[in-house]
């Protein structure tokens, strides 16, 4: 049998409800906080990836569905969303003096080894705000998260983690510092820490093996290298943080596993999914509008996890009702066909957010009713001889044992709104 490709899902119809109620969810909220949409492409150059994301970051140097398209162009699935949003503003004027506030949702791709939470298409929505250089845009896409959280009933189960990484400069002395204490300790490493000692060495700083932990115990810290505007800026941040009673906690080991970023970095943690914690990832990157070929201009955003969203909606509602369907008329002769899918119009019209489905291929009522039921469907509708010379189904409601009643179109309706058969 074909099988779907390994890390990629199909989302089912009674999941994929539950995708669109958290997906609708966010959304509503950006809108509600003046983010506009933008749809993006899937596929972008290569470069964009190698220079927005970085060359010696996980993403680009392992993860990346990269190939050669027919004309020989280096293409890649996005594995991100922030580097393509940048390159869509540049490219269309849309930062030259004005300040954009914008969202995206869709599939990212990483070729990532897959677990619970952790896929190789996975969806994200995410949120980008350029012109503003203040800590008060990072408090608003707090806000926003904070605001996700509470409409869908989760936020008991996750935290704020930020941290401050400084300017480029604080970083690059840094990182020189970092390295020069780590080199010589080469060998107490793990594996993965001596390769990213050459290619990425902050991401060592979030290594979970003990050796590598103990080693980074002595480690240069970065706070030590923080210029004055870093530390105002970060603490102007978490003084607005205190005031609008938001909690964080501050983690030093938060480095975040892209390059772009500048000042402020922040993570939405869990507990609930097991090794893959992160729902919700951002901050500051004001350098990289200029390094895809724009003009410098501050940026700050964020991106939800939507797979990992969906999970914790999951553990903390439960399974939703599985009903397919609202109202399902059953036709009892062939030749009503046409008068049940004209009812079915009307009903449709009259009763906005019902759904309505008209039984098609025939048979028996003992077995339409079955199929009622398989759809989950809290009434019948019967349409045979008697009713169309009436122009009056029956009404049956499948869950209750209430009498059945024919009634006219409208009178349905109203018993249908009032959500009782009469
Ligand atoms: P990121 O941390 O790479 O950041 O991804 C953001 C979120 O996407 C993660 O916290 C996680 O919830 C989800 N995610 C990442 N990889 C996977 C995966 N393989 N399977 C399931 N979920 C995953 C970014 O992508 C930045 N563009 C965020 C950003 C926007 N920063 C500024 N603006």
């Amino acid at each position: 049998m074909l099988q779907s490709i390994r890390g990629m899902r199909d989302i089912l119809p009674g999941d994929a409800r539950r995708w669109r109620i958290v997906e609708d969810t966010l959304r509503r909220i950006l809108e509600s906080a003046a983010y506009e949409e933008l749809q993006l492409p899937l596929l972008e150059s290569t470069e964009l990836f190698t220079r927005g994301v970085g060359e010696g970051t996980d993403i680009v140097e392992k993860e990346m569905y990269s190939l050669t398209d027919r004309d020989g162009d280096g293409i890649t699935l996005r594995p991100e969303g922030t580097a393509g949003c940048v390159r869509a503003l540049v490219q269309h004027g849309l930062l030259f003096n004005q300040t954009q506030r914008v969202y995206y949702t869709g599939p990212m791709f990483r070729y990532e080894r897959p677990q619970k939470g952790r896929y190789r298409q996975f969806y994200q929505v995410g949120a980008e705000a350029f012109g503003l250089a203040g800590p008060d845009v990072d408090v608003e896409l707090m806000l926003l998260g904070r605001r996700f959280w509470q409409a869908l009933g989760v936020e008991h189960l996750v935290r704020l983690e930020l941290n401050t990484l400084g300017t480029p400069a604080t970083r690059a002395a840094f990182r020189a510092a970092l390295v020069a204490y780590l080199e010589p300790l080469r060998e107490r490493l793990d594996e993965d820490s001596r390769r990213r000692l050459d290619r990425n060495p902050l991401r060592i700083l979030d290594s979970k093996d003990p050796g590598t932990r103990a080693v980074l115990a002595r480690a240069p810290q970065l706070p030590d290298f923080l210029d004055a505007d870093s530390r105002r800026h970060f603490a102007n941040l978490t003084g607005m943080l205190d005031e609008l009673g938001i909690a964080y906690t501050v983690n030093p080991a938060l480095v975040r596993g892209l390059d772009y970023y500048t000042q402020t970095v922040f993570e939405w943690v869990t507990d609930a999914l097991g090794a893959q914690g992160a729902v919700c990832a951002g901050g500051r990157y004001d350098g990289l509008v200029e390094r895809l070929g724009g003009k410098p201009t501050p940026a700050a955003g964020f991106a939800v996890g939507l797979d990992r969203l969906v999970l914790l909606h999951e553990a903390v509602h439960g399974a939703l009702d599985g009903a397919a369907a609202d109202v399902y008329v059953c036709v009892l002769e062939p030749g009503h066909q046409g008068y049940a899918l004209r009812l079915a119009e009307k009903l449709r019209a009259g009763l906005p957010g019902f759904r309505i489905r008209v039984h098609a291929g025939g048979g028996k009522l003992k077995n339409q009713l079955k199929r009622a039921d398989q759809c989950g469907a809290r009434h019948a509708l019967l349409v045979g001889d008697a009713e169309v010379a009436d122009d009056a189904p029956v009404l049956k409601d499948l869950r209750a044992d209430l009498p059945q009643r024919a009634l006219a179109v409208d009178g349905i309706i109203a018993a249908l709104r009032a959500g009782v058969p009469d």
